[in-house]
């Protein structure tokens, strides 16, 4: 016990009674405050729009459960959301409430613990027409022999037709694809812009028999200058 000086135990003493009278004075204001959810935000891709919260500064609060409201901007009543009303997840599927793509939404979100209720957390003002991520496009390759011939498509919102089918985001977007291509005898990270346009179907040509080539591709919107992230690599050797 010679190691620990009068001071350390003092400062020792004082540390543990911090601790307690903290205890004593979490007061109903300090444990709402405590629970309330921090950083709500939507977050949103091809028009599937997720509200995410982190939880209050409270640790252990295993027991809580979250309530979840929006509205358009400019509207004075708050909407529940039946399927995030007393959930314990930190996330809430909005696309459906948020389908008015050029209107400005909010979410709020409050929690509760032992009783005890938080104010609502409020988020940004969220418009998916501006805000939504575009997704890559899927890409094939339809055959390569000489040449390389794929075939893209635009990523789908979560939004039906009358028929079922997923809306594409060409409907709402005046969609470019980017195509690139990776020479493997090259360098993995050297990707040549082959192609950039709206086409479909593209063929490269011009490259070398017996060499394995992969291709990417991204989705640019001009009007937002919004850039997709690669879409999965797909490769193939030419004969
Ligand atoms: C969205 O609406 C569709 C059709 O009305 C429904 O089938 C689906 O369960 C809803 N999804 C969510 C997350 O609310
Ligand atoms: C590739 O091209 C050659 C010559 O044009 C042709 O003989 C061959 O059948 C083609 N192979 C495939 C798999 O298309
Ligand atoms: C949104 O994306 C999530 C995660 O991929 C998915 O579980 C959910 O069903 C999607 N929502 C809609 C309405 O499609």
């Amino acid at each position: 016990m010679r190691g620990i000086t009068l001071s350390s135990l003092c400062l020792l003493m004082h540390l543990l009674l911090d601790e307690i009278t903290t205890i004593l004075v979490l007061e109903k204001q300090v444990l709402q405050d405590l629970i309330k959810p921090r950083k709500v935000e939507f977050h949103s891709l091809n028009f599937n729009s997720t509200l995410h919260w982190q939880p209050g500064r409270a640790r252990g609060a295993r027991d809580t459960v979250y309530f979840v409201q929006y509205k358009v901007y400019g509207q004075s009543t708050w909407q529940n959301k039946d399927d995030c009303w007393g959930i314990q997840n930190h996330v809430c599927d909005l696309t459906n409430e948020t389908s008015d793509i050029q209107e400005p939404y909010y979410g709020r979100v409050k929690a509760t613990s032992t009783g005890i209720y938080s104010d609502w957390s409020v988020s940004c003002r969220f418009t998916p027409w501006q805000e939504t991520m575009i997704g890559p496009p899927t890409v094939t390759v339809v055959h390569s022999n000489k040449s390389i011939t794929l075939k893209l498509r635009a990523p789908r919102s979560p939004y039906r037709r009358k028929t079922g089918s997923k809306i594409p985001m060409t409907k709402y977007y005046d969609l470019l694809y980017k195509v690139f291509i990776i020479n493997n005898l090259l360098d993995e990270q050297h990707r040549v812009l082959v192609y950039e346009g709206k086409d479909k179907v593209i063929k490269i040509e011009g490259l070398r028999p017996g060499v394995s080539y992969c291709i990417v591709a991204k989705t640019y919107v001009p009007m937002l200058d919004h850039s997709s992230a690669y879409s999965s690599k797909k490769c193939t050797v030419l004969q």
